[in-house]
């Protein structure tokens, strides 16, 4: 007898990407000034040749397996390639890769930011000042007319407080060429965002009004490394408080609330009509004297994980649950999409058992009448991984960079399994990852 952990009917199972990771050849954006630079581990280039047309074989890869969505983002530089002109051509390639998922059975999710900006606003400091507010407003009720006879399902913005740290405080993104840093600064990248989610999620609505609108949660559980330490609890709330609640404290009061001060933004609560979550991993938070630049609360992984490939990610399952728990409790009543959630893995060693057990968490939320409406693996097929450039694989499928192959991973074999199955059952598991078969099944060897 199989054992199935089934997923509602209608269930959303889809793999996510962002412009610049697969387009290649994005030369007007603050990436590829970035890219120039030197600052990153490789450069861009062709990434997955997406804009040269490969989005096709691609989505076709990924409704072949089974999948019914997928999530993918706008390159504003291209659509908006000076303030005074959009670019029609770019806009109508959009709607026809919109258009191509639908007609290949996958529901399109647009992401309008993620990551990158258009040169124009970089050399203007982005999104330090309110002046970003009117052009990102604008921008959207483009992208808005343009898609919206395929597309009814927006993230306005991708990780704001990734954003916002890894570029002004960890200083691996981009900022703007004077290369502003500091928390100061990085607070008020994170208020704009938030007003920049605020007047788009207005604007999509006003002409879509059936539209879903949200953001995309970098979500990061942490635990103190000793529960019993006051001075470890008090760093994980620090860090726990200062890394995932920006956002999501304005969303629910309309105050954004960091541990370095408040910001009053009315116009953002109550602003969305599905969380969000990217989950990855759960970090440990100890303190620590000579972490200064982290505000004395180090977080790292436990030295027994199961770690990723270059130590990036450790495995740990049940931090999704407690994602999901989180926001189901704290928005009521909203729908919850994972909408990341992946492992970097060139092997394909970690990435079966990462993602079967993953979602055998997601499967528990549900049980527990958690809202959970989707699935969105990072990533269809390795990207170009910002600053890390191509040391990290998170793609189902493999990506030789030279030639444009794909490389069949066991992983898009498990994965089309679950997404036709609409769940997962302890055969799949013996198959793709049988050392986690006991811990998924346990009592499967026992005779009936
Ligand atoms: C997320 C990001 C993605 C992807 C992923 C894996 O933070 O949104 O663009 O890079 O991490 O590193």
């Amino acid at each position: 007898m199989t054992i199935t952990n089934h997923f509602p009917r209608g269930f959303l199972w889809g793999t996510a990407t962002a412009s610049h990771q697969v387009e290649g050849n994005n030369t007007n954006n603050n990436w590829y000034a970035w890219e120039q630079a030197g600052h990153t581990r490789d450069k861009s280039g062709l990434a997955c040749d997406w804009w040269g047309g490969r989005w096709k074989e691609d989505m076709e890869r990924a409704a072949e397996t089974g999948q019914n969505t997928h999530r993918f983002s706008i390159e504003w530089s291209r659509v908006q390639p000076t303030p005074d002109r959009w670019d029609e051509s770019a806009i109508e390639k959009y709607r026809s890769m919109a258009r191509g998922m639908v007609e290949r059975g996958l529901t399109p999710l647009v992401t309008l930011h993620h990551f990158s900006d258009p040169l124009w606003l970089y050399e203007q400091c982005g999104w330090e000042t309110e002046a970003v507010l009117p052009c990102f407003e604008k921008y959207a009720r483009k992208m808005a007319e343009a898609l919206k006879e395929y597309v009814s399902t927006w993230v306005t913005i991708n990780e704001p407080n990734v954003y916002a740290l890894n570029g002004y405080v960890a200083a691996d993104f981009p900022t703007c060429p004077q290369g502003h840093k500091g928390m100061a600064v990085a607070l008020r990248v994170l208020a704009n965002m938030l007003r920049g989610h605020a007047a788009a999620y207005r604007a999509l609505h006003e002409i879509q009004p059936e539209a879903h609108v949200g953001y995309a949660l970098h979500y990061r559980p942490m635990v103190a490394a000793r529960p019993w330490f006051p001075l470890d609890a008090l760093m994980r709330k620090i860090q726990y408080d200062g890394i995932n609640m920006a956002f999501p404290s304005a969303i629910s009061s309309g105050v954004m609330k960091s541990p370095l001060g408040k910001v009053n933004i009315p116009e953002a609560k109550g602003l969305q009509d599905f969380v969000g979550l990217n989950y990855y991993s759960v970090d440990t938070v100890k303190f620590d004297w000579s972490a200064r630049k982290e505000l004395f609360g180090r977080r790292y992984y436990p030295a027994d994980s199961d770690f990723s490939t270059n130590k990036f990610i450790a495995n740990i399952p049940c931090g999704l649950f407690d994602s999901v728990r989180w926001a189901a409790e704290t928005y009521p009543d909203t729908p919850i999409v994972i909408t990341e959630n992946g492992v970097e893995d060139a092997d394909d060693k970690l990435r079966p058992r990462y993602l079967a057990q993953h979602l055998q968490q997601l499967w528990r939320a549900v049980n527990f009448n958690y809202p959970v409406k989707g699935y969105y693996h990072w990533s269809l097929v390795d990207n170009f991984e910002w600053e890390r450039g191509w040391s990290q694989r998170f793609g189902l499928w493999g990506l030789d960079v030279e030639t444009q192959a794909r490389i069949r991973r066991p992983s898009v074999d498990l994965y089309a399994e679950i997404c036709r199955e609409n769940g997962i059952s302890d055969e799949m598991v013996e198959k793709y990852c049988p050392e986690v078969r006991e811990k998924m099944f346990p009592g499967r060897n026992v005779a009936p």
